[in-house]
């Protein structure tokens, strides 16, 4: 199949370019589409073999669920059974916006879309080109990140591209990416709020609004089963192995420059992503790949990069990616969560 590849402003969307887009969606076929954190992946959300489609562009395990993406905030009461007065606090404040809600659902969306499970994720992104496309589209839009599963997630329409093209009917493109990773996942079907997956809504702005929010500890310890099916797996992951380095930036910058001196498989290609403070330091080590992340002062910054440096690094052929860890704060927690599971855990305390 050839995939088409349309370019769209995020802020006036040519209305001509989202119809045929729409039609697409309508028509049971697959368009991938920027939102505010990466680009997703859609299908009609209410028809079982559009949905089926995406697990098999991808190459998705079928027992990770999907998110619904809604225009609209009374859309989530036709999709789920009971919202509580949380979820509707978290809808008037968060949404539209990068915060998934898992609630009770209803018996008309498919079992596919849930992976069989008794609760469904809904979010109303806030790119243009999302709502406009759902809304045309006139049914909620079943979407994964748009990369193929396991690979990091695209923050381009170019990186769709690259790893779907061939596969899905068409892409609508508008550029980067906002946030840069994936949605905040909140439960709200038990009687504590849990986060099973960090994000752009952060910890502490949920906290603000429902009092106490548990974190899923099956996130920070790879012996325990994360709550959301997708988290178990390898993810956000490029071919080059990924090692952390934590501590003070001298520390960190010393250690690097004696691994990349020294490195045990001498002949690999090493790829450096760091915070300008560290990169400063080590300005002038010879690597395949070197990037300047932004100031560790701005995780916002880091977070809109990270997944298209990792990228980058393939590009660049390196084998071994050198990278920091950040404080597990604000959005630096889900900064930590992605990057702890590129490294498959690996850290090297300095
Ligand atoms: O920012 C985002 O959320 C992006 C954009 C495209 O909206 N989407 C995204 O979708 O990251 P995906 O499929 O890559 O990640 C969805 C995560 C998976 O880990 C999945 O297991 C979890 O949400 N999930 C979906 N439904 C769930 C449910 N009912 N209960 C628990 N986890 C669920
Ligand atoms: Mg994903």
């Amino acid at each position: 199949m050839e995939t088409k590849f349309w370019q769209v402003s995020e802020n006036s969307p040519d209305q001509k370019i989202i119809t045929q887009a729409a039609e697409i969606i309508q028509g049971g076929g697959l368009v991938a589409f920027p939102t505010e954190t990466v680009y997703g992946l859609g299908a009609d959300g209410l028809n079982s073999q559009a949905v089926g489609k995406i697990f098999v562009a991808k190459g998705r395990p079928n027992d990770n669920p999907l998110i619904l993406h809604v225009a609209d905030q009374e859309d989530v009461f036709g999709l789920a059974r009971r919202v509580d007065e949380r979820a509707k606090k978290l809808m008037k404040l968060f949404w539209p916006g990068p915060l998934t809600l898992i609630l009770p659902k209803e018996k008309k969306i498919p079992d596919v879309v849930t992976a069989g499970l008794d609760t469904v994720a809904i979010r109303m992104p806030s790119h243009p080109v999302a709502l406009a496309l759902i809304k045309k589209s006139g049914v909620p839009i079943a979407a994964p990140s748009a990369n193929r599963s396991g690979y990091p997630s695209p923050t381009t329409g170019q990186h769709v591209y690259e790893d779907l093209k061939g596969r899905i009917e068409a892409i609508l493109e508008s550029g980067p990416t906002g946030v840069g990773v994936e949605s905040t996942i909140v439960d709200l079907s038990g009687e504590l709020p849990v986060i099973l997956r960090p994000g752009g809504i952060t910890r502490e702005n949920l906290t603000q609004v429902l009092g106490t929010v548990m974190v899923d500890p099956g996130l920070s310890d790879p012996h325990q089963k994360p709550k959301a099916p997708g988290m178990k797996y390898t993810h956000y992951s490029p071919r080059a192995e990924v090692i952390l380095l934590d501590g003070a930036t001298e520390n960190v910058a010393a250690k690097i420059r004696e691994l990349v001196e020294n490195y045990p498989c001498r002949g690999k290609k090493i790829g450096l992503l760091l915070t300008a403070e560290t990169w400063e330091r080590l300005a002038s080590v010879q690597v395949a790949y070197h990037s300047n992340l932004g100031s560790g002062t701005c995780l916002e910054d880091i977070a809109k990069v990270l997944y298209r440096e990792l990228r980058n690094c393939d590009v660049a052929g390196v084998d071994v990616i050198f990278t920091e860890t950040y404080r597990a704060e604000g959005i630096g927690a889900a900064l930590m969560n992605r990057l702890l599971k590129s490294a498959g855990y690996k850290v090297i305390n300095t």
